[in-house]
């Protein structure tokens, strides 16, 4: 199973249709698919205007999605409410010319604003693929300040094969803080 599958897997078990839910990176549109039929509103955030374009196209007769063509550090200018979820699904767009791809201090960024988003027993779905270009930085700020903060990791999976994608699910608990 992929971390893909895996994630998509377990979520269901997270959300229900009464919740807020949130795409950190959009791309073409998989897991904001998946968030608007299990969420009340999903809120989807791509820099890239092609991954906008393709997860606008994935969500065709959906009308809870807010689709936003800025970066994910920027999400405190378009959620005021509290999220029940985030999903980050890190590193470039699959199918494009891989320009557009996250980066550590902006993701770091993005996790922090998120955290403070969160409502209580929240969640953060966030997977790193260290293979990629960046993956490897990324991967371990975002683990240093998840461990410094004490954050709580409810999951961790990958694959059992040299630097395969990681996914943590994080729960927002109040001793966290
Ligand atoms: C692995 S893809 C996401 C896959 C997607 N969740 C799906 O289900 O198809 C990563 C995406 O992050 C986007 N991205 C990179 N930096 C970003 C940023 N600062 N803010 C928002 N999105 C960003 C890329 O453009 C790319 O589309």
């Amino acid at each position: 199973m992929n971390n893909n599958t895996f994630v998509h897997k377990y979520i269901r078990s997270l959300i229900s249709k009464d919740d807020i839910t949130a795409d950190m990176t959009a791309g073409n549109g998989n897991d904001t698919f998946l968030l608007a039929g299990l969420s009340k509103k999903v809120y989807a955030f791509d820099i890239s205007k092609e991954a906008i374009n393709n997860t606008l196209e994935r969500i065709r007769g959906y009308d809870n999605v807010v689709l936003i063509n800025d970066s994910h550090a920027n999400v405190e200018k378009y959620i005021k409410e509290k999220v029940r979820l985030f999903i980050f699904n890190l590193g470039y767009l699959p199918g494009s010319d891989r320009s557009s791809i996250t980066s550590a201090d902006t993701t770091l960024e993005a996790f922090k604003k998120a955290y403070e988003l969160l409502e209580e027993n929240g969640y953060i779905v966030i997977t790193f693929y260290l293979k990629q270009k960046g993956g490897l930085d990324e991967y371990y700020l975002l683990t240093d300040y998840i461990n410094k903060n004490r954050f709580q990791i409810t999951e961790t999976y990958r694959q059992d094969k040299p630097f395969s994608p990681v996914t943590f699910i994080i729960r927002k608990i109040s001793q966290a803080r």
